[in-house]
């Protein structure tokens, strides 16, 4: 690992919120006196009712319960646009830039209200109010904010997925939660490419037997069809409604949304966040994370589909009165540069990317950088996965041209926001390393047997405390939120992460140390893949590990066993690459495809995952011990027939 160190330059320590000292004497107090300086940091957001209990939390086996600022009232929607009208009502909310660079739209705070407005209406008129599930399936156009925002604006519960996913795996999230709206468009655009949105849905709701309505947005005007009784069109709907719509009033603990993430083991399962203590946190990283000030143009190239982009294009931004940047597009269309033109056509100051992004462009050398000028950017950030040295460098001194300093941030949909990132005026950087734990956040590191471990370590990320951005539960399903992160260590959060804390006490996520993996920033279960994989008529079993992926962090590498009689062929291998595709969606296609007379197993039938690891990673002469497997035979073809051998 990389050794160099970036300072913090001198003119970022003198105009950024916080410098060392001030990070040090604000972080103590988070953790000496968490109530007060909570019940301080509360005031960032409008209340209807401001708390007087502000922390109230038990990470205690059979018993977690998280709650923060439970006697608060508010509206997350409230906070993020009717409270600034008086002030900024006429500045940029969501500049939004097609995938087609001639299309562009800038939507002030004022057509925000008002547009949001409308849409919740839409949804009163269809009777969607508070506690309501309302499923969003949409590309990255404006509609999209405004569906989520009208949402919190009523109380209704939005559950966002992601436009690239299958309709089975639409179907799955839209029956978990028993959504009674779908809000779709009739396709997406990406990358010049078109995503029959209307359709999946259609596919989907053979298999949803609750859905009502369905809302249909006119984005390419592709012919859809459209079902007389529970179908129609939102600029239809749009026109007979008022630009007045009063808020609800939530408590502080009522759910804002469910966003659902693949674990090591089952379905994906629904993190609920709630309304007072997500929005606190959320708006306060945003802030504090991006040296957030007024004026300041902002981007983050997430999908709103994932968690980043519900906590940093929309709501910690949009509670901070931000100009937020809402990109329909992807890095490599219509070319290379596409990215650096977006932030000179906008004169983006803040860039948030993903390192899978970063190492694809990276591949496509230095020119199209070159060509633009990027003198707006001040700043730049990481988010999704660790980012490799190289990667980090190359962000460092080609794009930001050795002048911005990056912020890597590393954290999760369970977590709500940022919580181990550097603070640009405050923070040393180290290329790879997301530095130190954000105010109020107390990271441990711990052996396998649960020892907390001091000073410089390596072991699994746990974080002792609460904070107010964390999940609340599973969505109907509290014994499976347990069980997942407070299981196994007790009385503390399992992130699933391993990391190292060095001699300054830094902190280097490692990555994974579960049946995760991260492809693309993307998090995917092997149980999803081997289940989908398994589902095919030709497949008697599968195993699903990552391997080390130039561009994507980690590849999926599948071993496959066929039934009996099936010959494997390369036809079958692009069938069942098909398969899963199109079973859960492109994310998930596997990379690599083993076809394996016998999985190596144990005499009690387990399947020993950390030498399908090995293989996987082309270091078929450190398997380790396999004296234990039922057939240690089995290992030498999977090694003789390898897909990754260098
Ligand atoms: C997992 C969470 C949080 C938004 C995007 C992903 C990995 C995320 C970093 C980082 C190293 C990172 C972790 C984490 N991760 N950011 N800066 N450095 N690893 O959210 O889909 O919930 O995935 O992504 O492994 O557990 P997610």
């Amino acid at each position: 690992m990389s050794e160099k160190i970036y300072d913090v330059p001198a003119e970022w320590a003198s105009r950024a919120f916080v410098d060392d000292a001030k990070y040090r004497q604000m972080y103590e107090r988070s953790v000496t006196d968490p109530t007060g300086f909570w019940a301080e940091h509360a005031k960032r957001v409008d209340w209807i009712k401001a708390p007087t209990k502000i922390d109230n939390w038990s990470f205690a086996p059979g018993n977690v319960s998280i709650k923060w600022f439970e006697d608060g009232v508010l509206n997350a929607a409230y906070n993020c646009i009717d409270r600034h009208l008086d002030k900024r009502g006429d500045q940029v909310a969501i500049i939004w830039e097609g995938d087609d660079p001639s299309q562009s739209r800038s939507i002030t705070y004022r057509e925000l209200h008002d547009e949001v407005c409308k849409f919740a209406n839409i949804l009163r008129n269809r009777n969607v109010g508070k506690g309501d599930r309302v499923t969003i399936y949409l590309p990255m156009i404006p509609e999209a904010a405004f569906a989520m925002l009208a949402c919190a604006r009523i109380g209704a519960i939005h559950s966002v997925v992601f436009a690239g996913f299958s309709p089975d795996s639409l179907a799955g999230r839209i029956n978990d939660c028993n959504s009674k709206i779908v809000i779709t468009a009739d396709e997406g655009l990406r990358g010049g490419r078109k995503v029959p949105l209307k359709a999946n849905v259609d596919a989907a709701l053979k298999k949803c037997e609750g859905v009502d309505w369905v809302m249909v947005v006119k984005r390419t005007g592709a012919a859809v069809e459209m079902d007389d009784v529970r179908d129609f069109w939102y600029h239809e709907a749009a026109e007979v409604v008022t630009t007045e719509c009063p808020v609800e009033h939530m408590h502080a603990e009522d759910p804002l949304f469910i966003l659902y993430t693949s674990g090591s083991t089952g379905q994906p399962k629904g993190v609920l966040h709630t309304t007072g203590g997500y929005l606190v946190f959320a708006s306060m990283t945003h802030q504090y994370v991006f040296d957030y000030h007024d004026g300041d143009i902002y981007w983050c190239t997430a999908d709103v589909g994932w968690v980043t982009g519900h906590s940093y294009i929309l709501y910690g931004p949009l509670a901070n009165g931000a100009t937020t940047l809402m990109f329909e597009g992807v890095p490599n269309y219509p070319t290379n540069s596409r990215f650096w033109e977006v932030i000179d056509k906008h004169k983006v100051n803040i860039f948030y990317t993903a390192p899978t992004a970063i190492r694809a462009l990276m591949q496509a050398g230095d020119e199209p950088v070159k060509k633009t000028s990027r003198k707006s950017l001040r700043l730049l950030g990481s988010v999704g996965e660790p980012i490799n040295p190289e990667a980090w460098e190359w962000y460092h001194r080609v794009v930001g041209e050795d002048r911005c300093p990056i912020v890597d941030t590393w954290w999760q949909t369970e977590t709500g926001g940022i919580l181990i990132t550097p603070l640009p005026g405050a923070t040393k950087l180290k290329p790879g390393s997301a530095t130190r734990p954000f105010f109020g956040v107390v990271p441990e590191i711990l052996d396998p047997e649960g020892n907390v471990l001091e000073g410089e370590c390596t072991g699994n990320l746990c974080l002792a405390r609460s904070w107010p951005g964390q999940m609340r539960t599973v969505y109907g399903d509290h014994a499976r939120f347990e069980q997942t992160y407070f299981s196994a260590y007790k009385g503390k959060y399992f992130t699933g992460d391993g990391c190292r804390r060095d001699t300054d006490g830094f902190y280097w996520i490692t990555g994974r140390v579960d049946d995760v993996i991260n492809v693309s920033g993307h998090r995917m279960g092997t149980a999803e893949v081997e289940s989908s994989l398994v589902a095919h008529p030709k497949v008697s079993e599968a195993a699903v590990v990552g391997y080390p992926h130039d561009i994507k962090g980690q590849g999926i590498y599948a071993y496959v066993t066929l039934m009996a009689g099936e010959e494997p062929t390369e036809e079958l291998r692009k069938e069942l690459v098909a398969w899963v595709r199109k079973d859960i969606g492109p994310i998930a296609s596997p990379d690599l495809i083993q076809f394996a007379p016998g999985l190596p197993k144990t005499r009690s039938g387990k399947i020993m995952r950390r030498i399908l690891r090995k293989i996987a990673e082309d270091e078929p002469s450190s398997l380790g011990d396999t004296s234990t497997l039922a057939d240690p035979a089995v290992v030498d073809d999977l090694v003789e027939h390898r897909q990754n051998k260098h």
